[in-house]
């Protein structure tokens, strides 16, 4: 994963799994710098069920037991679904880094053009809540 210029390991970062019948249904990664939190991933196999949301209320757990005053993440310009589902939780928009997913491509050419909904793939949009 690559936010704001920084590429995470998501399998070398902290995070929650969720699981139903003995199998994973949900991962969440996250990254704590500076008295921030920062959502690096977040995933549901089974959508509607609850299992973001039980992941982003594990992760402002953490980020508040380690002092951290804000959590945040990054999710891209096509991805409409999540700017829903993150507003309707608590998040809001701070910024839109314009552009943004086109400096990335540079480092991860495989990022396509067109991203959900044929939506040109473009920016990186900032959501943030205080703790
Ligand atoms: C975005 C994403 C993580 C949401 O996960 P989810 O498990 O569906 O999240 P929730 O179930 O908590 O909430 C989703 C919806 O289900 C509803 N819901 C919550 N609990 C529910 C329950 N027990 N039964 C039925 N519906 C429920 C919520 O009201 C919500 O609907 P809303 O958006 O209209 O409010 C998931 O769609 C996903 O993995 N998307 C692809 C990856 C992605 O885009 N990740 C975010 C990157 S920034």
């Amino acid at each position: 994963m690559i936010t704001r210029g920084k590429i995470h390991h998501a399998d070398k970062l902290p995070g929650f799994i969720t699981v139903q019948d003995e199998k994973p249904v949900g991962l969440t990664t996250y990254d704590i710098v500076g008295g921030q939190c920062e959502i690096v991933s977040m995933n549901s196999l089974v959508e509607g069920a609850g299992i973001g949301s039980a992941l982003i209320d594990a992760v402002k757990n953490i980020a508040r037991e380690a002092g951290c005053k804000r959590l945040w993440l990054i999710t891209s310009n096509d991805n409409t679904a999540a700017l829903r589902f993150w507003q309707k939780r608590g998040f809001s928009l701070v910024a839109v880094h314009c552009n943004a997913i086109e400096q990335t491509r540079k480092i991860k050419p495989e990022i396509p053009l067109i991203g959900n909904d044929g939506i040109p793939l473009r920016d990186e949009i900032e959501l943030e809540m205080f703790l």
